[in-house]
């Protein structure tokens, strides 16, 4: 599952992992405490996690992400893994997810679960993600450009519960959740200069697959067009991202 172009994240996209700091605050890493951080990317997160003190593991389903994160990080340790069904020889004491628990949308449940499971009792989940509604301008923007094209609508690779569902999911799967947080944040994609297009090059890419090629181009033109009433502002292009932050804990 190769969905991402790794180079370009982190140049491009460096504020889904800029946004994602405060997170780190609220997981509260103390030195000597094992931390695995769970679609870790290019590790910038990771290293600030093991900055602190801990001892992480960075797991991503992309070997692309991970062979960037092992350059950049070489003290750290790295391994390519899915959300879905990771084990780990021995628990954690925490758990931590930017921005990446949207992409496991295959089963959410066996996602928490393998958590779960690489935790000790009484180990914490931290994490943020897309919540309900996260993108919906820029969604609904492609599936009307897809439609007015003739095009079948792309299944849309993500999963982006209401925080009821979430916090079900987690209790489910044995959590107490201790904080959950549901809010808008409104985003500027400062590094898109072609807009909600750009947009849907680099988070949205499996839609393109098996497009003819001439077609892509207009197609994006007109997700921009139809997105652009909502999400462009004279100083550029705002995405309308909500999302979830939660902490929760192994029962
Ligand atoms: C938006 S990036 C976030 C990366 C990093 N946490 C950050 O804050 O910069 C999402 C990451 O989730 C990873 N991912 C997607 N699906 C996954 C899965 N099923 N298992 C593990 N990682 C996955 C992607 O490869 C990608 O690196």
């Amino acid at each position: 599952m190769e969905r991402w172009n790794s180079r370009a994240y982190d140049s491009s996209f460096g504020y889904v992992s800029t946004q994602g700091a405060p997170l780190v605050d609220l997981l509260d890493p103390q030195p000597g405490e094992r931390v695995l951080d769970l679609g870790c990317g290019t590790g910038v997160l990771t290293a600030q996690i093991a900055f602190r003190g801990a001892e992480v593991l960075g797991i991503d389903g992309s070997a692309g992400m991970i062979e960037k994160a092992l350059a950049q990080y070489p003290g750290i340790n790295f391994i390519v893994g899915d959300g879905h069904d990771f084990t780990v020889a021995r628990p954690y004491d925490a758990a931590f997810s930017n921005a990446a628990l949207h992409w496991m949308s295959r089963d959410p449940a066996a996602v928490v679960g393998s958590v779960r499971e690489a935790l000790v009792p009484g180990g914490r989940f931290v994490a943020e993600m897309g919540g309900a509604g996260n993108c919906a301008e820029l969604t609904t923007a492609m599936l009307t450009a897809w439609r007015e094209y003739g095009l079948r609508e792309p299944e849309l690779p993500w999963y982006f519960p209401t925080p009821a569902d979430y916090a079900r999911l987690l209790e489910r799967e044995g959590f107490l959740v201790r904080l959950l947080e549901y809010f808008d944040r409104p985003t500027p994609l400062d590094e898109c200069p072609g807009g909600a297009a750009d947009w849907v090059r680099v988070f949205a890419a499996s839609a393109l697959e098996g497009l003819p090629p001439d077609l892509v181009e207009p197609l994006l033109q007109r997700v921009n067009e139809l997105a652009a009433p909502a999400l462009r502002r004279e100083t550029g292009w705002m995405a309308d991202y909500v999302r979830l932050r939660f902490a929760a804990v192994r029962r």
